[in-house]
Parts: C-alpha cells; sequence; structure tokens
C-alpha cells in the first residue's frame, strides 16, 4: 500500500492487517521508535481539524518521525498557489508522506499522481476519510472481536458526510450490516447499492443497533438547508435520552468528532454509559501509527 486514499476498494484482509498492526501499537510492543526515524511527515491541513492533525502528529512521533505542520492560514495560497504547487513545494523538502485533508472531494487523489513520496488521505470533501473508518472499526473490533451479525446504525446528515462513506465501505467488507438513517434530503441515492440498508424511521431501526453512530451536520457544506431548522432536526434525528433508553444495553454510542451537542446527540448521550467517543479518539493514534507504518514502508 503505497498511499491510503480511501477505504473503497481496500481487501478485507488488508483493513484487518492494518487493524492488527494498529493492535500492536496499541500496546507499545515491539518498541516502533525506530520506523520513521530521521524521516519528516507533512500534515497539509487546508481545512480545520483537531482530532486528525494531532493524532497524526502523535503518531509520527512516536515512529521517530519529524513533523511538519503546514495550515493553510499564512501560507502563499492566498497569493493564488495551487494545491499540487503546494504539494509539490512541500515534497521538495524531503517528507516521507503528505497528510492531506481538503475541502475538495479527490484532493490527495490529484496530489498521489503527481509526487513520489506516500500520501494519505485525512479527509477530502464529502467523499472519504479512511483512517477514520479504520479507528471507528478498531473500536468496534475491541469491543466485539467479530462484525458477524452486527449492526452498525449511522446517523444524520449522511449526503454530506465523508465519514459515513468510509464507514460503510469499512464495515460492509469486514462481515456487519449497515443502516444509513437520516432526513430524506440527506440520504444521496445509490446507497443500497453499496450494501446498506436506507430509512428515514429512526425510532424503528434503533432496537436492532449494536452501535450507534451519530453525525454531524455539516453546515460548511450546504449552501441551501436541506431541513427546517437545527430543532427540528435534532428533534426527528437525534440522539437524545429517550431515544437511548431503547437502544439494547450493550449498545455503543459512537461519533467522529466534533460534535454539536443538542443536535445530533445528547450532552448526556454523548457523555453517558454506551458512549465510547473518547475511545475512538485514543485508539486515533494507534491507529495512525499503523497508517504511517504500512504507507512508508
Ligand atoms: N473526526 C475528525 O475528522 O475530527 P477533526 O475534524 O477534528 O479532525
Amino acid at each position: 500500500m503505497r498511499h491510503l486514499l480511501g477505504i473503497e476498494g481496500l481487501r478485507r484482509s488488508e483493513i484487518e492487517a492494518l487493524l492488527d498492526r494498529a493492535e500492536a501499537h496499541l500496546h507499545g510492543s515491539p518498541d516502533a521508535s525506530h520506523v520513521l526515524r530521521g524521516k519528516v511527515v507533512a500534515n497539509l491541513f487546508f481545512e480545520d481539524s483537531t482530532r486528525t492533525r494531532t493524532s497524526f502528529e502523535m503518531a509520527a512521533h512516536a515512529l521517530g518521525a519529524e513533523v511538519l505542520n503546514w495550515t493553510m492560514a499564512g501560507s502563499s495560497v492566498s497569493k493564488g498557489e495551487t494545491l499540487l504547487d503546494t504539494a509539490r513545494n512541500i515534497e521538495a523538502t524531503g517528507p516521507v508522506a503528505l497528510i492531506i485533508r481538503h475541502r475538495s472531494s479527490g484532493a490527495p487523489h490529484l496530489v498521489a499522481r503527481h509526487v513520489r513520496c506516500a500520501v494519505v488521505n485525512a479527509g477530502d470533501g464529502t467523499h472519504e476519510h479512511p483512517s477514520q473508518a479504520l479507528l471507528d472499526a478498531f473500536t468496534l473490533r475491541r469491543r466485539w472481536g467479530r462484525f458477524d451479525g452486527r449492526t452498525v446504525l449511522i446517523i444524520g446528515d449522511i449526503l454530506h458526510s465523508r465519514v459515513a462513506r468510509s464507514n460503510l465501505h469499512c464495515l460492509t467488507a469486514l462481515g456487519a450490516k449497515v443502516v444509513l438513517c437520516g432526513p430524506p434530503t440527506l440520504l444521496p441515492p445509490g446507497l443500497e447499492s453499496l450494501g446498506a440498508r436506507v430509512t428515514s424511521r429512526l425510532d424503528d431501526v434503533l432496537p436492532e443497533a449494536d452501535a450507534v453512530m451519530c453525525l454531524r451536520v455539516q453546515s460548511e457544506r450546504q449552501s441551501e438547508s436541506f431541513f427546517p431548522s437545527a430543532r427540528e432536526f435534532s428533534r426527528l434525528f437525534g440522539l437524545n435520552a429517550a431515544r437511548a433508553e431503547r437502544l439494547k444495553p450493550e449498545a455503543l454510542v459512537m461519533h467522529p468528532g466534533p460534535m454539536n451537542r443538542g443536535v445530533e446527540i445528547a450532552p448526556a448521550v454523548a457523555d453517558g454509559p454506551h458512549s465510547v467517543i473518547l475511545e475512538q479518539v485514543a485508539h486515533g493514534v494507534a491507529v495512525r501509527r499503523a497508517v504511517l507504518e504500512v504507507v512508508c514502508r
């Protein structure tokens, strides 16, 4: 694997190999601090990030690498420099990998065709967020062991969610059933052909779920209104305390972050006994160590 641009197209065995490596990194054994010693990993974030950027940085440090943290603010993008020129100029300084987040779907794929170093997609537009799906799968696998017979319910703004798309590919490849639920205006056509069951009837499907993944409403990607108001969305599709009562006792509640507390998820649920949201974040470092180790080999 020279790049990690998406989950679509990865074989189950490739995903499982990455999760196995992440498991080894989580236990810190064997010591991996020599893997990228003397090398540089460059973070190129054209969009804001808290979790993904910091965990790639921590992962690179744990493998012994230096990290170049490029951000759009203060860069020559403001003078009109293109994505490709930016990426190729950063590559010219010698990193072994570019970790790219961009608002345009396909941006990391374009860069990967024009550089020699590894490229990792850290989230491209509404397309994919592969390392997020891997850390979500890692969190579920650590809890469940296996995915067969498990149902993951993903709720909310499916239309604009790269997390939903990557998770759909990842979880179905691993053998789980995926149910996508949201307002009809936020459910793009064609999801059934990718293996999902699609519904707008949240209260009907909640009791079936072994895990529920709430998605943020991505207002920054919406030029028009897809539902009447945040209050209306929350009333119909928010995971509140009353809905959480209808979950299986052992069901897991997930969120990729950042959360809109009180919109797609109530604070009492986000911080409640079903929640594994901070576990997801913690696992992100081990999973991203595995990703860097594989693509920089
Ligand atoms: N889940 C996720 O991508 O979070 P950040 O935007 O903070 O990186």
